[in-house]
């Protein structure tokens, strides 16, 4: 239920509070601008009073706590970007995981919220519209798509993340990145932006058939279930990891043998893969060398063969969500999420 106050005291405190949110909202630094390499930015400004979701929240109680318990909320203290943040502290990193200027409020109401002061106010309403952007992907936009921080590229750079057009290049996109990340919930949409985070919903998202190819060879066919764009998308180290393994369980009476042998492995990682070059003006650039991770809208083959070793004897297929830099020596416990896992007889 919203908790609505509609004194003049309460009205006068939303009318500063907005005042200085269409300035966060307009004044922000674009994000695809590149802010330049400024090493040891340290914290952003900590926010005026009223700057910050609280106002917000005194009146839309609900959606302030779904917000609460999102990353969007975390996005700056959150162990990953953390971690990420001491390795690079620029000012870049800071224009989306706090564009508010305040660490604690990460990405808040007024990053995606705009104050349309000349607009009717919307019935029911006791301010003038705050709406986010509409469109199947402006809300968005901004953050969910820019390229590497790298001023000597001039246009040639590659993109650190792709989510928008990958999505715009899909058969999904009519449908909204809101209409699939913000569900209807009690009659407002959802606030906490929890798929991504959800083994389940990550695992009914992805389809493996796994089948064997002759006696050492395994291929699994992966289509990924209601994705608006590649599986995974997002940070560039997102990655597929599909692997299958030797499997002499001991007490598959077929297979037992007196000493078991070392197990065989193969391994493939589907993500998007980049290396640097010399750019036009001889500075050296990141550029992407492939991208092998799930297209939203074809199923993919990944055939992986444990040669000799594997000849006759049974697997285990696993297909892992791998969400942390792959060299991390100490990466977040949802790092890794098995997604499937199978067993094949010879
Ligand atoms: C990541 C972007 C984002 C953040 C952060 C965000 N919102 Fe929203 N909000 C949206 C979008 C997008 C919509 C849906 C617009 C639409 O229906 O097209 C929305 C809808 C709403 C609505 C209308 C609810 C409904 O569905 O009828 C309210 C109220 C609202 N937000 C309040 C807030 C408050 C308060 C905060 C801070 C605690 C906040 N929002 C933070 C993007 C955001
Ligand atoms: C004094 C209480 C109050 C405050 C403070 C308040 N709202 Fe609202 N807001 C309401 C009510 C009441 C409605 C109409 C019912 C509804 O849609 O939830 C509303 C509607 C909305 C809507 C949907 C209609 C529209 O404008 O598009 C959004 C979005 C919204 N508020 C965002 C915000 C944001 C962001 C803030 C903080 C800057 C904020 N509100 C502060 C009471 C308030
Ligand atoms: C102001 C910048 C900004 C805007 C606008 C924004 N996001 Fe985000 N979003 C972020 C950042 C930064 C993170 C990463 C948070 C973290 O550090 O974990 C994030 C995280 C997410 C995640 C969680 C991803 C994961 O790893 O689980 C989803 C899903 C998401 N955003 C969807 C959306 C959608 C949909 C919209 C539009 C309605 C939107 N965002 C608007 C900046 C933004
Ligand atoms: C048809 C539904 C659908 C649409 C449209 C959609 N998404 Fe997603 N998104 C998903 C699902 C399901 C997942 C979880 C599977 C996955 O990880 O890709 C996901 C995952 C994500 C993630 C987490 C990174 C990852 O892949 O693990 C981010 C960030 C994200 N989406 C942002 C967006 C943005 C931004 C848009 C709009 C440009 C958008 N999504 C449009 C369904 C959708
Ligand atoms: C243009 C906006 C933008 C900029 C600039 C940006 N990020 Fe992000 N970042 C995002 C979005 C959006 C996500 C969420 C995508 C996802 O979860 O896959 C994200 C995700 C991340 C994650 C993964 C978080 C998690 O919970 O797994 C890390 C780490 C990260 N960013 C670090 C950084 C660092 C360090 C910088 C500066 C060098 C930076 N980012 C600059 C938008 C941005």
């Amino acid at each position: 239920m919203l908790a609505v106050r509609h004194g003049r005291s309460a009205w006068a405190l939303l009318a500063t509070a907005l005042a200085l949110g269409v300035c966060v909202a307009a004044c922000a630094p674009r994000p695809r601008a590149r802010v330049g390499a400024r090493a040891g930015g340290g914290e952003p400004a900590a926010s005026n009073a009223g700057r910050d979701g609280a106002t917000c929240a005194s009146c839309h109680a609900e959606v302030a706590e779904e917000w609460r318990a999102s990353l969007h909320r975390s996005a700056f203290t959150d162990r990953p970007f953390a971690r990420a943040y001491a390795r690079e502290p620029r000012a870049f990193c800071r224009d989306c995981h706090a564009p508010e200027g305040d660490p604690s409020a990460g990405v808040s109401c007024l990053s995606c919220h705009r104050v349309d002061e000349r607009a009717p106010r919307p019935a029911g309403s006791p301010h003038p519209p705050h709406r986010a952007a509409t469109g199947p992907s402006a809300a968005c936009a901004r953050c969910h798509e820019f390229a590497f921080d790298d001023e000597r590229a001039r246009g040639a750079i590659a993109l650190m993340q792709s989510t928008v057009r990958e999505h715009a290049a899909s058969t999904s996109r009519e449908t909204s990145c809101v209409s699939c990340h913000m569900p209807r919930v009690a009659g407002h949409r959802s606030h906490r932006f929890g798929i991504t985070r959800d083994a389940g919903a990550l695992r009914d998202a992805l389809a493996v058939e796994a089948v064997r190819v002759g006696d050492a060879r395994v291929r699994l066919r992966l289509r990924a279930l209601g994705v608006g764009h590649a599986f995974p998308t997002g940070d560039l180290f997102r990655g597929l990891q599909v692997s299958v393994e030797t499997d002499d369980d001991p007490t598959d009476v077929a297979f037992a043998r007196p000493t078991a042998r070392p197990p065989a492995i193969a391994t493939k990682l589907l993500t998007r893969r980049f290396t640097t070059v010399r750019g036009p003006t001889g500075a050296s650039i990141v550029v992407e060398t492939s991208d092998d991770r799930l297209a939203p809208d074809r199923a993919s083959e990944v055939e992986l063969d444990l040669g000799e070793h594997g000849r006759g004897r049974p697997v285990r297929w696993k297909v892992e969500y791998h969400r942390a830099e792959v060299a991390d020596d100490d990466p977040a416990p949802d790092a890794r999420v098995v997604l499937h896992t199978g067993r094949l007889s010879p």
